[in-house]
């Protein structure tokens, strides 16, 4: 693989893993707070954020070795509101800079692998910042979020509220393949 995308996959990896736990921290606070749907809401956005990271870690087999990785990782254990911005600016850095500049790398690179990855993760990341905007806009009123169950694609981390699609929109995977958090 070209060290350039293998780097990326990396970082890539990196900032999902991270997110994945302060998303499960974040949940945990939501709870406390009164807040379970938006609780629900940062599970099931948290395990999708699983899915990529191992997408990602699965694309980089065949490259072993000890790395640093590079990645945006927000800290901080804020109020439930000041948590989902730190959510909405993470997917939004992720979906207005960096899948798309490490989907063109891949792509100039002929990396098809990581491209696949890099394009799953980029069309997860999309609904998450538009669901954490709404349980912002909920939370700032002082509600909790109306939300129906919320699906998460084990194949390519794509998250729908709603009603379950018969086939993942992003890679095709049938509806056995969601996880469901209702
Ligand atoms: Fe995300
Ligand atoms: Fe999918």
């Amino acid at each position: 693989m070209h060290p350039m995308t293998a780097a990326n996959l990396r970082n890539a990896y990196g900032g999902e893993s991270m997110a994945h736990m302060r998303y499960g921290v974040w949940g945990d606070k939501a709870e406390r707070e009164g807040f379970p749907n938006t609780a629900r809401l940062f599970r099931a956005i948290a395990s999708a954020e699983t899915v990529h990271a191992g997408n990602h870690f699965r694309e980089l087999g065949n490259e072993a070795g000890d790395f640093l990785c590079a990645s945006m990782a927000a800290f901080g254990l804020g109020t439930t509101s000041q948590n989902l911005q730190g959510g909405i600016n993470g997917e939004t850095f992720e979906i207005n800079e960096m899948y798309p500049v490490y989907l063109e790398s891949a792509k100039f690179q002929e990396e098809k692998g990581a491209q696949r990855s890099f394009q799953y993760a980029l069309a997860g990341e999309k609904t998450h910042a538009a669901l954490f905007q709404k349980a912002k806009e909920a939370v700032d009123a002082g509600r909790d979020v109306e939300l129906g169950p919320v699906h998460v694609c084990q194949v390519c981390g794509w998250t729908h509220e709603g009603e379950l699609p018969d086939v993942c929109p992003v890679c095709g995977a049938k509806k056995d393949k969601f996880q469901t958090f209702a």
